[in-house]
């Protein structure tokens, strides 16, 4: 016979409202833990010291072809964003000295005009203009958009170089998180509004979005201006606005805006295409990234350097191009590191669409 022992019953009990726990799931799905944060970042540190330093570029500059960048471009319209300083302004002087006319979008007009003046006087091209243009700000945006269509010229190459890290969460005149209005609100309004003037000029049209690497490190996240909210910021000290991580997430949804253009307009002869510059020593670089550029001082490329594979995307064949692809050192490179989780993220980008369409009302 088996003796009866006796038991005691515990009961825990958790009340728990269903929008704070729907926030909690939503929250803890688009922060991963720290743990895998920690190794993407790694991960992406160690590929990055490999291939996107000086030396990276010169040994990948072992495989370029000369020839590839003696291409004219004569009379062909380039806007090039941000185009006073870093790899926009190489970019912009590196299109000008092959004969195309270049429109410099910049924010600042002293800065821009100082910037155009010297273009002028290094390449001798006449024909480079200033246009005074606050990406970040979408009435900017369209009103520098109408100006331009009223020129009523096609556009051949698009470049979105625009872009800012900025590592506190500051907030726009139209109340947008300013990375995200730089770098994906503004970019996407921008490209967007100029399709009618690069069908002009198709099936030569491409757009080619300056992108970076630290996307690795971020799949493609729904949260477009790392709107922290109290309960996770309190929760986890993780939840806090990281400009760093909201600069790659902005980076990451350039490449798959990019894809997805080159779906959606694939048949308008329009090319899309990403790239990464590299880590070049730029006033971006040195303002944003401080300790990252005191570290790397002496490995960092150039500004021409990061703005070689941008000029080689305006010049090539576009038969040779891949729309929708993501470009480093003259080569379509992978958009995702091995085990690092972003690969299925994607799929998320007709919902950031959305959102962006009914922030802009872009359609004009
Ligand atoms: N350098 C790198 O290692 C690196 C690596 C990966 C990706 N990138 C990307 O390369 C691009 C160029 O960066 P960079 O390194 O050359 O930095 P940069 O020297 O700071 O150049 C950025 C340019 O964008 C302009 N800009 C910023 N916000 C703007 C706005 N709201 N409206 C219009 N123009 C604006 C800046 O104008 P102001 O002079 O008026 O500020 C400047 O001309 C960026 O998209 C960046 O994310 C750079």
């Amino acid at each position: 016979m088996r003796s009866e022992a006796p038991t005691i019953t515990l009961r825990l009990q958790f009340r728990i409202s269903l929008p704070f726990l729907a926030m909690f799931i939503v929250k803890v799905k688009s922060n991963p833990p720290p743990h895998r944060k920690a190794w993407r970042s790694t991960a992406f540190g160690i590929y990055g010291y490999l291939n996107f330093t000086k030396s990276g570029f010169l040994e990948h500059s072992k495989n370029f072809k000369p020839e590839d960048m003696s291409t004219r471009i004569d009379g062909k319209n380039c806007i090039v964003t941000g185009a006073n300083s870093g790899i926009g302004y190489a970019a912009a002087e590196g299109l000008a000295s092959r004969g195309a006319n270049v429109y410099m979008v910049c924010r600042n007009k002293e800065r821009g005009e100082a910037a155009l003046s010297k273009i002028i006087s290094t390449t001798g091209n006449q024909n480079v203009h200033l246009e005074v243009c606050d990406i970040s700000c979408i009435n900017d945006v369209k009103s520098f958009a109408s100006r331009f269509k009223a020129k009523d010229v096609p556009v051949h190459v698009l470049v979105n170089n625009a872009g800012a890290l900025e590592n506190k969460r500051v907030t726009t005149s139209e109340g947008y998180e300013m990375n995200f209005a730089v770098n994906v609100l503004g970019t996407y309004g921008l490209t967007e509004l100029m399709l009618p003037l690069l069908e002009k000029s198709q099936p030569d049209a491409r757009v080619i979005t300056v992108s970076s690497g630290g996307m690795y490190t971020a799949p493609l996240n729904t949260d477009l201006q790392s709107e922290c909210d109290e309960f996770v910021v309190m929760q986890f000290k993780d939840g806090e606005f990281n400009g760093v991580e909201q600069y790659a997430r902005n980076k990451r949804v350039q490449i798959a805006l990019t894809e997805k253009w080159a779906e959606k307009y694939g048949n308008k002869g329009i090319g899309f295409y990403a790239m990464h510059p590299g880590w070049a020593e730029t006033p971006g670089v040195t303002n944003s990234l401080p300790a990252f550029s005191k570290s790397m001082e002496g490995k960092l490329r150039t500004s021409e350097e990061g703005a070689d594979t941008v000029i080689w995307l305006a010049l090539q064949p576009k038969q040779n191009l891949v729309s929708g692809a993501f470009y480093f050192d003259r080569a379509e490179t992978t958009k995702h590191l091995p085990f690092l989780g972003t690969k299925n993220s994607h799929i998320a980008i007709d919902s950031i669409i959305a959102t962006l369409d009914s922030l802009g009302n872009f359609s004009m």
